[in-house]
């Protein structure tokens, strides 16, 4: 999903910065693509780059846990594996202090609950929108395409998507995005009159 916004949106005129993961995938053509391998590097790479930028696309899987100790050699096969995990931090969340007049998108992938804790998340992590997923058997954002969705706005506004592309989720996503910006920047703009 990410790749397919960074390719749309650079093919509408914006200036994108793409910071992925790895991933098998051909990274779209964009103004820069930065690699990362951990949710550590993501934050700090995210802290730097924000700075440059109107608007954050928040779509990256980020695990919430990460294993304790990284061993330094294969571990043998054993009958049970205690494998000691420990918390990630919330990425969009400590952003949220750099956020000022941009615009912040986040994901959430749900299973229940869909509208309310992907509200909650809106609000928690101080966004301007969210993009609720529903993970089922049918619909699974990791590897179908055809995805149903939900945008929610910080007015509770929804928009539901269903049995689309991701392409063409993608073109919602920026057609709102790109209304929202032009609302928080033209907002008070007075049609100036012209006396003759
Ligand atoms: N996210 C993040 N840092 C994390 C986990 C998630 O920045 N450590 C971001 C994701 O990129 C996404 C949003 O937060 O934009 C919601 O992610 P999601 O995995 O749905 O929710 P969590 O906040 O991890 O909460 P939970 O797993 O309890 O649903």
């Amino acid at each position: 999903m990410g790749y397919k916004i960074a390719e749309v949106a650079s093919k509408r005129g914006h200036i994108v910065t793409l910071i992925s993961g790895p991933t098998s995938l051909m990274p779209p053509k964009v103004k820069r693509f930065i690699a990362i391998e951990t949710a550590d590097a993501l934050s700090k790479t995210l802290k730097k780059e924000i700075k440059a930028a109107d608007c954050l696309i928040m779509c990256a899987a980020v695990g919430d846990f990460r294993p304790r100790h990284l061993a330094a050699k294969k571990i043998k096969r054993q009958r049970n594996l205690l494998l000691k995990l420990m918390p990630n931090k919330d990425i969009l969340k400590e952003l949220s202090i750099y956020k000022k007049d941009r615009l912040f998108i986040g994901f959430s992938l749900e299973t229940e609950g869909i509208l309310r804790n992907s509200l909650r998340k809106l609000n928690s992590k101080h966004l301007d929108l969210i993009v609720a997923n529903k993970l089922t058997k049918r619909c699974n954002p990791f590897g179908c395409n055809k995805l149903d969705v939900i945008l929610v706005d910080k007015s509770i506004h929804r928009t539901y998507i269903t049995n689309k592309s991701k392409i063409y989720i993608t073109h919602v996503l920026l057609d709102k995005i790109e209304e929202m910006w032009y609302l928080k920047n033209n907002r008070g703009t007075r049609i100036r009159r012209i006396r003759s």
